[in-house]
């Protein structure tokens, strides 16, 4: 099912992708993640209205390199990546502040006096606060926001523009297990059309020092974030996790290659959410699994590309290796 909601002007346009699936989906993921061992939760619901500001100061922490490696990297191939792809329309997945897009689109603005934007979010109020103030400093752009999981609702978006350059950025792909990400990158490649170009941004492996360290920030962003979860629970099912009982842990597991973050319960404890009548006993140390954050290396996730439909034309990386962007052709559909 699929909405449409005209905001503002005839420049923005709100799509909403099954806007009642996100509480039952909430509720089911609930009970398959939280009544299995290991217990887990999809890092989506991470992304409430305070988790989002949660996640913008993380990004300027000192420990998280990623966010200014990335800018660093946009900031210099913006003009390069435009002129390459000369895209009508930008589609980007998991948008949140849009603040690293924007390069791309100042970038676009020396081609072109007009460019649509198609952000695609889980939270609708980064979604339509990030648009209104792109409205505000370009009165030549158009926005067409979806509000939905990139997961589940890929098919329901749709672009009719011409020439696209759907972007994934942020090191998001590495929140995905292995099947997941094929399976996203697979719908990508099929949203697309056959001359769409598709840019990527990407952590890659390093000293595991920098990488703990950019999940655990001195400032304990990054604790709040992850404890944020269980207060979007605590709303959306009526619940009384008590957020002082439990503790943020995050390390960099080099058997997966990936950081892996935790809630840890400091006692045992027994959990209600009464509004799905469920009880949840937590032993002294149990844990719940909120996020993987996959590290990749140049090859493994050029080789996950080329095998799920595109063909890799230019990579950027910093001096240091810290991270990556890759702009792929999209390879003709079979
Ligand atoms: N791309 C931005 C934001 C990264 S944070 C950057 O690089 O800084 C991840 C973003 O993806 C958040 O805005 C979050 O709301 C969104 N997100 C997370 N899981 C999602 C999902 N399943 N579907 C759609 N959006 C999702
Ligand atoms: C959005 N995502 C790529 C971030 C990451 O690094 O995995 C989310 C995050 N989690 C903790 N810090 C940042």
């Amino acid at each position: 099912m699929q909405e449409a909601v005209k905001i503002d002007s005839g420049r923005f346009q709100l799509n909403r992708l099954s806007p009642e699936q996100h509480v039952d989906s909430l509720e089911e993921d609930v009970y398959t993640g939280l009544l299995s061992r290991p217990r887990s939760l999809p890092p989506k619901y991470f992304y409430d209205e305070r988790g989002s500001k949660l996640f913008d100061q993380i990004c300027q922490t000192d420990e998280y390199y990623l966010t200014r490696a990335e800018s660093a990297l946009l900031k210099k191939h913006a003009d390069e990546i435009v002129s390459t792809v000369r895209p009508t329309a930008i589609v980007e997945y998991g948008s949140g502040t849009s603040e690293k897009t924007e390069l791309l689109i100042q970038a676009a603005n020396q081609h072109y006096d007009w460019l649509h934007y198609l952000p695609l979010d889980v939270c609708e109020e980064i979604l339509i606060e990030s648009s209104r103030r792109l409205l505000d400093r370009y009165p030549w752009l158009s926005i067409d926001a979806w509000h939905g999981d990139f997961l589940q609702d890929m098919q329901l978006f749709n672009n009719s523009h011409t020439r696209s350059l759907y972007t994934f950025l942020g090191s998001s792909l590495g929140n995905f297990s292995y099947d997941e990400a094929s399976q996203f990158l697979r719908d990508v490649r099929n949203t697309a059309n056959d001359d769409d170009w598709f840019l990527l941004g990407i952590d890659l492996v390093k000293d595991h020092s920098i990488l703990n360290a950019a999940y655990n920030d001195i400032e304990g962003y990054t604790a709040a974030f992850n404890l944020n979860l269980l207060d979007v629970l605590n709303q959306a099912l009526d619940g009384d996790f008590n957020t002082e009982k439990f503790e943020h842990h995050a390390f960099f597991d080099i058997d997966n290659s990936r950081v892996e973050m935790r809630l840890r319960s400091c006692c045992r404890q027994t959990v209600t959410l009464r509004d799905i009548d469920l009880k949840i006993e937590f032993e002294d140390g149990e844990h719940i699994t909120t996020e993987y954050s996959r590290k990749y290396t140049a090859d493994s996730i050029r080789q996950l590309l080329t095998s799920t439909g595109f063909s890799p034309e230019h990579v950027y990386t910093g001096d240091n290796n810290e991270f990556m962007l890759i702009l792929s052709r999209c390879l003709k559909k079979r």
